[in-house]
């Protein structure tokens, strides 16, 4: 796992700007979302629960030692983990701190969990996790019972006394956020009594169907454009197999690599399709984009196929803030594609990017303005500047510790005049293991994007 004290910054620079054609076929690595779901809520479940397709990356691996130091037996052997639950309730006091690394979803999600768990428990993160706001979980958590302290400015480290009794809680989430929803219901699952979330806008339900997976009793009301959600709490959760589907946020990478370099062709192999994730498809094809929907199936509950990507020259669009849920995580490199699409694409309603894993609107704006693209942030908005033809680059993208503006530096500097220069690399483990290797592999007499 990553050392958070020290980090050798390490260069990259594709070898030969505007690569040479792809033309490959690749299985996208699991869902980070889901993973981090089935390794907490296997650790919640009476039995054996087997886990197929799990993301072995840093935040992945987090879940996974901190679901081990609250007493779940977790194994891998090959490709299928295995989790040992202890059941709602019979998790135990954790001997040390608990550092989530640069996980908001493991850090929040497990804040759920431990609020309804009569024990002492403090969670920490790295710089990034530590910067980012915790008080929209640790504010309603509280109402459940527990006492819960962060730092004076409401970040991590965060000490949390869970309840003895936990009262189950009534919250309607003013900020669109999956995060904070499975928070409130993770903490649901150990007080008697329903739970019931409001969310104004639908965010990614994988809490919802992986819960009713194992066996809780949830139901989901659609009002307007978002979703009433109740929990009965304490339900027996079974031990149950979950196969976890490629990531679309990971998805997204080589198909904009693909979209953008001229002649290519790449088939991205069992890429989950849930509604709420699939923004950055549908705004790719509003640009024009020759993307194609292979073997739809349905695997673990969700959604799931193969999706075909064809260079494809790419026009403006502007993206409705509705949208933004679902492909919260995808604006980087949506900003990427905008760059050499032809006209001004204006994505609306980013507030939610700037407390991410660093602030994302700022840092996306920074990727292109140092490669020579247009960029400009108006409120909540971002506009990108394209003209149809390939951005100058030649510039430095500073990627303050966020494995998506790594991902999206690389991209970019298949697409540009002049080579892109990445700040430092190593966080693109965080989600995508093997992103450089495989993206070389794929790319036609490219030495290697990232430099020795
Ligand atoms: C996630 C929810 C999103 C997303 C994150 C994963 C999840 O965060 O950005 O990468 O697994 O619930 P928010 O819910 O805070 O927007």
């Amino acid at each position: 796992m990553h050392d958070t004290t020290s980090r050798p910054m390490r260069s990259a620079r594709p070898a030969a700007p505007l690569a040479t054609a792809i033309d490959s076929s690749l299985a996208i690595p699991g869902d980070k979302s889901i993973s981090h779901r089935a390794l907490m809520f296997g650790a919640l479940a009476v039995g054996e629960t087997t886990i197929t397709g799990l993301l072995q990356g840093e935040d992945v691996l987090r879940t996974a030692a901190a679901m081990r130091a609250l007493g779940a037996d977790i194994r891998q052997e090959g490709a299928v983990w295995t989790v040992a639950g202890r059941g709602i309730g019979g998790l135990i006091e954790p001997q040390d701190v608990l550092d989530m690394g640069n996980s908001g979803t493991a850090a929040r999600l497990l804040s759920g969990i431990l609020a309804s768990h009569p024990f002492f428990s403090v969670i920490t993160g790295d710089a990034s996790l530590r910067s980012r706001p915790m008080r929209r979980v640790s504010q309603p958590l509280a109402a459940c019972g527990a006492r819960i302290t962060t730092r004076a400015n409401g970040s991590l480290p965060m000490a949390i006394e869970g309840a003895r009794e936990a009262l189950p809680l009534d919250y309607d989430v003013p900020v669109p956020s999956a995060q904070v929803k499975s928070a409130v219901l993770l903490c649901g699952l150990n007080a008697a009594g329903m739970t019931r979330v409001f969310e104004r806008e639908a965010t990614r339900d994988h809490s919802e169907n992986m819960l009713r997976h194992f066996g809780a009793e949830v139901t989901v009301k659609e009002i307007g454009h978002g979703r009433e959600i109740l929990l009965r709490g304490q339900p027996e959760l079974r031990a149950a197999d979950v196969i976890v589907p490629g990531d679309p946020s990971s998805a997204a990478f080589p198909m904009v690599a693909a979209l953008l370099v001229p002649g290519s062709r790449v088939l991205l192999r069992g890429v989950g399709l849930n509604p709420l994730r699939t923004g950055l498809f549908t705004t790719l094809r509003e640009m024009g984009a020759a993307l194609t929907i292979l073997d739809g199936r349905t695997e673990g509950g969700e959604p799931v196929g193969d999706i075909l990507v064809e260079h494809t020259a790419l026009r403006a669009v502007d993206v409705p803030p509705e949208r933004a849920p679902s492909m919260i995580d995808e604006y980087p490199i949506l900003a990427v594609a905008a760059a050499s699409a032809r006209g001004i694409t204006r994505m609306r309603g980013l507030k939610e990017l700037r407390a991410k894993e660093s602030d994302r609107l700022a840092a996306t704006a920074a990727m292109l303005t140092a490669n020579g693209v247009k960029v400009d942030i108006d409120g909540d908005d971002l506009c990108v500047y394209g003209n149809g033809n390939p951005p100058p680059g030649g510039g430095l993208v500073v990627t303050h510790m966020d494995h998506r503006l790594a991902m999206s530096g690389l991209v970019l500097g298949l697409s540009t005049l002049d080579p892109v220069t990445i700040d430092d690399v190593t966080f693109v483990d965080t989600s995508f293991p093997g992103f450089t290797g495989l993206m070389n592999g794929l790319i036609d007499g490219a030495e290697a994007l990232v430099a020795a």
